[in-house]
C-alpha cells in the first residue's frame, strides 16, 4: 500500500499530538513531534547558559546537540533523546514553554530542526505535528490538517495536563503562556504559524478524541485513494 505524509499544524494545545499519535497507531506510521525538537534545544540552551541573541554561540551550541526519537514499547510512541538522555518529560515543563517560542523563532535553529525533520519524512509513512509542517517542512504532504479549538478549551486542557505534574501551576500562568506562544509563533519572521492553502481545518472544540480520529481517518482514506498507483488500485478490487 502506498504511504503518504500527513502534516498537522495548529495553535498550541489544541490536541495535535493526541490526534497524530492515534493516527500513527491506526496506520502503522511513524509519529514525529517537531515541537519536542524545539523544546529539547531550549532545554540545552537553558542548561548550558547559551546566549541565543549571539549567532556565533547559537551555531556553536547546535553542533553539540544530537536529537533522536526512540520508540518506547510501554507508551507505544517515540520519545525524544538529547545527546543520549531521554528528555521527553522534562521538556514539557512550563520553564521550557516560557522560552521555546523565542528560541524557535531563530533562523539557524529552524534550519537545524527542519533539515532533520525532512530527513525523517523522506520515506513517507510519517505523521508530523508542529507549526510549519504543511507550509515549510513538507509543502507537498498529501494530507494537511490545520487544528484549532476555542481558547478557553485549550487553556483548560493544557492546565489539566500540567496540574497533574505540578499542582502549583495556576490557570492564569497557563493562559498567559499559551497566548504569548501563539502570538510569537504566528508573528515571527521565519516560517510563522499559518494555515497552508491546501490544509483542511479541524476545529475540535466540540469533538471527542474518537470523533476527530474518525474524521481524520476519512481524510486519509480519501487521500490514499487519490494517490494510489493504478496497479495498487487494481490489486485491491
Ligand atoms: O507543539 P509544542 O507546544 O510542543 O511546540 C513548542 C514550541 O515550539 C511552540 O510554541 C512553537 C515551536 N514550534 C515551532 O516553531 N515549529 C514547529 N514545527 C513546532 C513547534
Amino acid at each position: 500500500m502506498k504511504k503518504i505524509v500527513i502534516a498537522i499544524d495548529g495553535w498550541s494545545s489544541c490536541g495535535k499530538s493526541t490526534l497524530a499519535k492515534q493516527l500513527a497507531k491506526e496506520l502503522g506510521y511513524l509519529y514525529v513531534d517537531s515541537g519536542a525538537m524545539y523544546r529539547a534545544i531550549t532545554l540545552y540552551f537553558l542548561r548550558n547558559h547559551v546566549d541565543w541573541t549571539d549567532k556565533k554561540e547559537v551555531k556553536k551550541a547546535l553542533k553539540e546537540i544530537v536529537l533522536e526519537f526512540i520508540y518506547n514499547d510501554n507508551t507505544q510512541s517515540g520519545e525524544i533523546f538529547m545527546n543520549g538522555e531521554n528528555v521527553e518529560y522534562v521538556i514539557r515543563d512550563l520553564v521550557i514553554a516560557e522560552k521555546v517560542s523565542e528560541i524557535a523563532a531563530i533562523k539557524e535553529i529552524r534550519e537545524f530542526a527542519v533539515a532533520q525533520q525532512q530527513k525523517l519524512g523522506a520515506k513517507k509513512g510519517i505523521i508530523m505535528d508542529g507549526r510549519d509542517i504543511g507550509t515549510v517542512v513538507f509543502p507537498k504532504a498529501e494530507l494537511k490538517i490545520f487544528m484549532t479549538a476555542d481558547n478557553a478549551v485549550r487553556v483548560e486542557r493544557r492546565f489539566k495536563e500540567l496540574y497533574e505534574k505540578n499542582p502549583n501551576v495556576s490557570i492564569e500562568e497557563v493562559k498567559d503562556n499559551l497566548e504569548m506562544r501563539d502570538y510569537i509563533d504566528s508573528h515571527r519572521e521565519v516560517s510563522p504559524l499559518k494555515k497552508a492553502k491546501d490544509a483542511i481545518i479541524l476545529d475540535n472544540t466540540h469533538l471527542t478524541e474518537k470523533e476527530q480520529l474518525q474524521q481524520a481517518l476519512e481524510w486519509v482514506k480519501a487521500r490514499l485513494l487519490n494517490t494510489r498507483s493504478a496497479t495498487d488500485f487494481l490489486r485491491s478490487v
